[in-house]
């Protein structure tokens, strides 16, 4: 494909050789996006060999023009397309429009508003025994006994697969660590999942969906030829990948900002409608989904840099997230902050989350029922960062919870 026109005239993006995915960067990546953000637009980070894209603006024209950044050789630093790729294709996040528009207008049918509305009362009546639960036993560890135990138990119940909760934990983790390079972190993710493998394929099968969930409609779509054959059970795959984790993850960073600032928990608590902009808020702070990545279609212009044709881009959000030039005071948790439709936490443009109600909904129903009971929640020991390649999640959460 030809380059832009634009591109004549602009230098290259300037090279670093530092490691977004060190262990010191993925515990706290912070410092590390300040100075790729300063140094310009797109920086071309060597050890990787991609484009690290961390401003709000340019993150939001990588995530979205599918015609320069696409999104074909996938959506992690793997091309899926070239031999030795480490992750499969999803059939949904990594076709371009207009392909992507009919298989998206299908999962769409199925994932109505109004299919997500019957799930309210399963979320609330779930979110009422977990907090019943952990406010009775006050000190707990906020991963464990509030974002996992909610989150793994109620959405395999919505997508309708029977499934053990703790496998689909194993699993989400080595995605999140595939969508990053294939460093010893990955294969150390690989290494334990390993014996998973055979259960992972034979759960995404027709024979382990549930009558009348979710994970059956797929089928039945495919049946009726709405997907491609064959394609139902990577789909099932891809609502695990993208569901889990991350909503687990955000659920777990509310609570410890919640905790770490007490003015906010009290503005939430004088105002339960504002657990919506706590979650909302959370997400921006501590982007669950950290980078996502596309690939240049030819040689193109972004932000007075040229970028170099059939190369990987990553629009780093947990980067974009904290970017001054779009939110002031950008390292200050806020839950009265609009933020909504401004973050990248859940992406923009085709590929935008198709489940970021489903995770609203999940968020607003566990962290109403335990707000509703405490008048406070405190830290209880130093909380700790999870190491995933392109994940931000929490580990252990010690809180207390007071009545
Ligand atoms: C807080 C929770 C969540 C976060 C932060 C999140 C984040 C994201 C992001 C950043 C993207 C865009 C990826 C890209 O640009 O390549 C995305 C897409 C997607 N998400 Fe989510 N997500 C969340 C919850 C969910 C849930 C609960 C589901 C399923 C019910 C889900 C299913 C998907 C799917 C299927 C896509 C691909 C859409 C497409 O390619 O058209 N996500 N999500």
């Amino acid at each position: 494909m030809n380059a832009d026109s634009a591109t004549l005239n602009v230098p290259d993006a300037p090279v670093t050789d530092e490691d977004p995915f060190s262990d010191e960067n993925i515990a706290n990546p912070y410092p590390l996006f300040v100075r790729l953000r300063e140094l310009a637009p797109a920086v071309f980070i060597q050890p990787h060999g991609y484009y690290a894209v961390t401003r709000h603006e340019e993150a939001g024209i990588v995530a979205s023009d599918y015609a320069r950044f696409s999104t074909a050789a996938g959506v992690g630093l793997s091309d899926i397309r070239k031999p030795g790729a480490w992750r499969p294709r999803s059939p949904i996040t990594e076709i371009d429009p207009p392909e992507h528009t009919r298989v998206r207008a299908a999962l769409q049918k199925i994932l109505s508003p109004l299919v997500v509305k019957t799930w309210r009362d399963k979320f609330a009546q779930r979110a009422e025994e977990v907090a019943e639960r952990v406010v009775a036993q006050g000190s707990i560890d906020g991963v464990k006994d509030i974002s996992e135990a909610f989150v793994l138990q109620v959405f395999p119940e919505v997508l309708g697969v029977d499934v053990q909760p703790e496998r689909i934990k194993q699993t989400g983790e080595l995605n999140f660590n595939q969508l990053g390079p294939n460093n010893a972190r990955l294969a150390r993710a690989m290494k334990r999942t390993a014996p998973l493998m055979e259960w992972y394929a034979q759960v995404l099968q027709r024979e382990h969906m549930l009558p009348g969930g979710f994970g059956e409609k797929i089928y039945l779509a495919e049946d009726a030829g709405d997907f491609d054959p064959g394609t139902a059970a990577p789909h099932v795959r891809t609502f695990f990948r993208a569901g889990v984790d991350t909503t687990m993850a955000g659920i777990g960073s509310t609570l410890k900002l919640l905790a770490e600032n007490p003015d906010q928990f009290a503005l939430v608590k004088a105002d339960p409608a504002r657990i919506k902009g706590a979650f909302e808020e959370a997400l921006r702070l501590e982007s669950p989904a950290q980078v996502m990545f596309r690939t240049t279609t030819a040689d193109v212009e972004l932000g007075g840099v040229r970028l170099r044709a059939d190369t990987k881009v990553g629009y780093h959000i947990g980067a974009a997230n904290r970017d001054p030039r779009q939110w002031p005071e950008p390292d200050r948790f806020d839950v009265t902050r609009q933020t909504t439709g401004i973050h990248r936490s859940f992406g923009v443009g085709a590929h935008v989350c198709i489940g970021q109600m489903i995770a609203r909904l999940e968020a607003e129903s566990i962290l109403g029922a335990i707000i509703h009971r405490v008048s406070a929640i405190e830290p209880a020991g130093a909380a700790q960062w999870r190491l995933v390649n392109t994940l931000r999640t929490l580990d252990t959460l010690p809180l207390r919870l007071v009545r």
